[in-house]
């Protein structure tokens, strides 16, 4: 790779795979709804082409493609084949109303597929590709061929498979590691001998399409990028087969913080990023490791003393991205055993609260004691060592009870009481819901004089075992500004209240709101939020 500093970046396409190679990881399968939805975020994130589902596999799937194909006319949108007559129909029927469209037709090229799985011989694999690539060119100017397990074919016969294709009229190879095998300097090279030797290579346009294996998928892209691929096949958190494809979130990111170097860039809208992968998330019912690049929840934290005094005076000691132009939220500085006294006193000087050196030293010892036995220690537990020191309660509003009833019918009923620190009162509100976590929420949104939306809820455990503690971390979002914080209690319910007081403290700080607005009942302003919110949250709760 040579230093670009030209304007004129390449453009690389990318082509989302999550609705269809995606959906092929283990459990985790759509309705056709669900894809739609998916669809119109990854469209709104600005990804080139979609392959929404492979339409003869099944009737939900032929329905989701073609109604993609019919709403999302700004963009290009891919039905996917095997290379038989009644697959291309399906595909072509299924996208015949895209504004854009290819068809996406594969066929195995190694000998072990061809041995094992095909049981057909060389020649009758050529003859298959040739004849029905110039079958799907009847009906779609674009056809994409992939040579499955191109990666362990050689390439005298790669080659020949390819030659055959284009002849035909193929107009994008996409040249897969299917099983996750190459390294990266061995497919970069591929695509340049193929280029290079396959009679009418410089026609076609290239696409790279890698599986994550041996963890090299996104390595794998940016070596096919280096050799002139301008396709990439991703999928939303590397979602797919086994341990997944090429991660849209990390292949995009890295050629956005490195484009000068590789001198290439997308037309992805970063600030959707974490939006989608969230979403995909959800919707799968796939949880995101919390160390996954980009979108993993400590992606963006820090725990060592040292880091957070250097992100303290400037984010760029140990941040190459902006978390905000990523839509995530920040909690950068995740209080631990290992933070020191300058995160502690910012962190407590973002509640207000002043310390002097001897308050400091106090709190600080109690502090490390507090995160030996918790490992993180929460906004509220700090404050509660800080309230020891300092005079007067520093949140806005305490959490002092939760109770929620479980019933055989679809309605929760959940009881919280919430003491406003500022005017000294404390009331109790009910909420319901289809819930309990809806029904703790609904109750709490009347204690809190703000139109709250409820972004975002994770649940995790945090030791094995029947006294394990729940952690909660809830995302809201306040102004069009969000806010995200943890809870913790052996109860996961109690767990999600505390962790949805504390964001609320946090926004309440941010906006200095005035608690003598606060009144008993659901203010006006939250309904219409509160009905789109039921919806997200009843997908999860
Ligand atoms: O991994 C693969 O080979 C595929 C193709 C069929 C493109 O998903
Ligand atoms: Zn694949």
């Amino acid at each position: 790779m040579t230093m670009n500093n030209s304007t004129s970046n390449r453009r690389i396409r990318i082509f989302d795979t999550t609705l269809r190679d995606g959906e092929q990881a283990p459990g985790a399968s759509l309705y056709p709804e669900e894809k739609i939805r998916i669809a119109r975020q990854l469209a709104r994130m600005g990804v080139d082409t979609i392959e929404p589902g492979f339409p003869i596999s099944s009737p939900g799937d032929f329905q989701a493609v073609q109604h993609i194909s019919r709403e999302l006319q700004g963009i290009e949108i891919c039905g996917f084949a095997r290379a038989v007559r009644e697959d291309i129909d399906a595909a072509v029927q299924a996208t015949q109303d895209a504004a854009f469209r290819r068809i996406h037709m594969f066929l195995s090229s190694s000998d072990i597929h061809l041995d094992f799985q095909l049981r057909k011989s060389r020649q009758q694999v050529v003859e298959m590709a040739r004849s029905m690539v110039a079958y799907a060119k009847r009906f779609v100017d674009r056809v994409e061929f992939s040579p499955m397990d191109a990666t362990r074919t050689g390439d005298e016969f790669l080659f020949e498979v390819l030659e055959a294709v284009i002849a035909e009229g193929a107009t994008i190879l996409n040249i897969p590691d299917t099983v996750g095998y190459a390294l990266p300097e061995e497919y970069g090279a591929m695509f340049r001998r193929v280029r290079q030797s396959v009679r009418g290579g410089d026609t076609v346009e290239y696409s790279a399409h890698c599986h994550n294996d041996l963890g090299l998928a996104v390595a794998n892209s940016l070596a096919a990028i280096a050799a002139g691929v301008t396709h990439v096949e991703v999928t939303v958190n590397g979602v797919g087969e086994r341990a997944g494809n090429c991660s849209l979130e990390e292949l995009v990111m890295a050629i956005e913080t490195r484009k000068a170097t590789m001198g290439v860039e997308t037309g992805i809208v970063t600030g959707e990023v974490y939006n989608t992968s969230k979403m995909v998330s959800r919707i799968m019912g796939f949880p995101i490791a919390y160390n996954k690049p980009i979108v993993g929840r400590n992606a963006f934290q820090h725990e060592a003393g040292i880091h957070q005094d250097g992100l303290l005076k400037n984010r760029s000691t140990y941040e190459i991205m902006d978390p905000d132009k990523l839509g995530i939220p920040r909690s950068m500085i995740i209080l631990g055993k290992h933070s020191g006294r300058h995160a502690l006193k910012h962190r407590i000087g973002q509640f207000g609260v002043q310390l002097n050196a001897e308050e400091l030293e106090s709190v600080y010892t109690r502090f490390k004691e507090k995160a030996d036995e918790l490992k993180v220690v929460t906004d509220d537990q700090l404050m509660g060592l800080v309230g020891a020191t300092v005079d007067g309660p520093s949140e806005p509003f305490t959490l002092t009870h939760v109770q929620a009833v479980s019933s055989s019918d679809r309605s929760r009923m959940a009881s919280v009481a919430v003491r406003d620190n500022r005017s000294g009162i404390e009331r109790v509100y009910s909420g319901t819901g289809e819930g309990p976590i809806e029904a703790i929420v609904n109750g709490l949104k009347q204690a809190v004089p703000m139109e709250v939306e409820f972004v975002d809820l994770e649940l995790h455990s945090l030791a094995m075992g029947a006294k394990a503690t729940g952690e909660a971390e809830v995302t809201i979002a306040v102004n069009g500004e969000t806010f995200k914080n943890a809870g913790m209690d052996q109860d996961v319910l109690v767990a999600v209240a505390k962790a949805y007081m504390s964001a609320c403290n946090q926004a309440a700080r941010r906006f200095h709101t005035d608690s003598s607005v606060a009144v008993p009942g659901e203010p006006e302003a939250s309904k219409h939020a509160a009905a789109r919110e039921s919806e997200q949250m009843r997908a999860r709760v």
